[in-house]
């Protein structure tokens, strides 16, 4: 999969897209992101890449101009392009997964009071935003959105099952994790982990992923268990035991 990544700040990138695991994908050829200085692309004498907005309001607006020479330069008029704002639709899992199956993903950070709307209009850039919370720009959004994705596509991570079992994919928060000391501080590791009864410790696995999820995330089981899903009997009688609620 290729990124390209439209900033004003590439520098920002370099530790996150260079270090462990997105590190790696780049160079087993899996992800390349490359970043591109919307600046390069400024035709103002002082280089500037943004403006007072028309109608008054403060701080200041990314030009239209430089965002365009930089789409061109990644040709983004063929592929998806992602403009990260708290504007746009807050991202999760199933946006994550649609998006690592592209070849191709173009995202542009804004800074400063936003954009010019043409730039976003001409090159159909769909607003996707990390939560309801201001940040001063889209980079560390961007970070985000890369890193989520990146795993998400096959051989990135080791071990794939671990991001199939985890919190959210797998539809439930996931149940908590020990390792070794089997004793620390006085405090032991759940006895069901260490007897080496596979059946046993997947059952507790659920019951606390359930548990966990029916306290927190009320309404992830409720989309969980509304879901036509395969149950085993001893995954059957644990849901019934946890939500009273019969499958
Ligand atoms: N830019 C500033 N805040 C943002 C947010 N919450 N999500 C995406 N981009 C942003």
């Amino acid at each position: 999969m290729n990124i390209d990544v439209l900033t004003l700040f590439p520098e920002m990138f370099g530790p996150v897209v260079g270090g462990s695991i997105l590190g790696r994908a780049a160079a087993k050829g899996i992800l390349n992101v490359k970043t591109t200085d919307i600046r390069d692309f400024s035709n103002d004498k002082h280089n500037r890449a943004d403006d007072y907005p028309f109608g008054g309001g403060g701080g200041m607006v990314m030009m239209a101009d430089p965002i365009f020479g930089a789409m061109e330069s990644v040709s983004a008029a063929d592929k998806k392009v992602i403009y990260m704002s708290p504007r746009g639709r807050i991202l999760d899992q199933q946006k994550i997964i649609e998006l690592s199956q592209l070849d191709n993903l173009v995202i542009l950070c804004g800074h400063y009071e936003g954009v010019d709307q043409r730039a976003l209009d001409y090159w159909n850039a769909e607003e996707v935003s990390i939560g309801d919370y201001v940040l001063t720009g889209g980079e560390l959004p961007a970070m985000v959105l890369i890193d989520a994705v990146a795993r998400m596509i096959p051989d990135v991570l080791g071990n794939e099952n671990s991001a199939l079992d985890e919190s959210i994919y797998s539809g439930l928060l996931e149940h908590p994790q020990y390792t070794k000391p089997r004793q620390y501080r006085g405090i032991e590791v759940p006895e069901v982990l260490t007897n080496g009864n596979h059946k046993l410790i997947d059952e507790w696995k659920f019951r606390q992923a359930l548990t966990l999820t029916q306290e927190r995330r009320p309404d992830l089981l409720e989309e969980y268990l509304d879901k036509d899903r395969e149950f085993t009997k001893g995954e059957k009688r644990i849901i019934e035991e946890i939500t009273k609620r019969k499958l």
